[in-house]
């Protein structure tokens, strides 16, 4: 990344936040296909993919990961704060890389499974769903510590406030 922002852009700040509640869909509701993707492996309903509104969310969620790439790269993200210490940038950094991994991964994962039936590719997609819900706790561990105990602003510029 090139550029270092005094601060994210509006459009970045939106669409992390779209994305969460998107991804909170996801996991909300995945029963839906989780019980109909089972019911296709078992033979009770003929193995071929249906319309499902995971499907849709899912690659809105890709579409929207893809638009956030192009901007940190076009407009680049703020710097930790200086008193960051190098193990823990280290950490935020490497989580926002698997973040974008993830958001990108699954949904082709989620794909293979859901309309080429590949069996590995739905038990790839449960694992990741397993290790981005892990790293969603860590990142919003990390943003509350910074918070409320390092008190940096690293909250305040992701809800749009200095
Ligand atoms: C970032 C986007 C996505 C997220 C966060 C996500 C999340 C999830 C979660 C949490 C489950 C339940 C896993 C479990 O039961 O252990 C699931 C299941 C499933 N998802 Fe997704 N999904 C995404 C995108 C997609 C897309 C785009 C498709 C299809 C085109 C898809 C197809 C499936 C299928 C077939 C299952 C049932 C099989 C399984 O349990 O692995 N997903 N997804
Ligand atoms: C699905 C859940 C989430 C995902 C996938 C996610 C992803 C990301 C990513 C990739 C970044 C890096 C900036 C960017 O590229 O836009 C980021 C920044 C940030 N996120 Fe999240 N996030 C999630 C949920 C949350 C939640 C619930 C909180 C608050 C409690 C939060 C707080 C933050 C903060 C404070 C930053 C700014 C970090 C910095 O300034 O370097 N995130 N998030």
């Amino acid at each position: 990344m090139t550029k270092t922002p005094e601060k994210f852009s509006k459009a970045q700040i939106y669409l992390h936040w779209i994305v969460v509640a998107l991804v909170a869909f996801q996991y909300l509701l995945s029963d839906g296909i989780s019980s109909l993707w089972e019911k296709r492996m078992d033979n009770l309903i003929p193995n071929e993919p249906s319309f499902n509104p995971h499907v849709l969310v899912g690659v809105i969620i890709l579409l929207l990961a893809l638009w956030r790439l192009f901007l940190r790269f076009k407009h680049g993200v703020p710097a930790l704060p200086a008193s960051e210490n190098k193990i823990a940038s280290l950490v935020a950094k490497a989580t926002h890389i698997l973040f974008y991994v993830l958001l990108i991964g699954m949904p082709f994962s989620g794909a293979g499974a859901w309309f080429l039936g590949i069996e590995q590719l739905a038990d790839l997609h449960a694992l990741a769903s397993n290790i981005f819900l892990a790293l969603i706790i860590i990142h919003i561990l990390a943003a509350l510590l910074h918070h409320f105990v390092l008190k940096t602003n690293v909250l305040r510029r992701i809800v749009g406030m200095k």
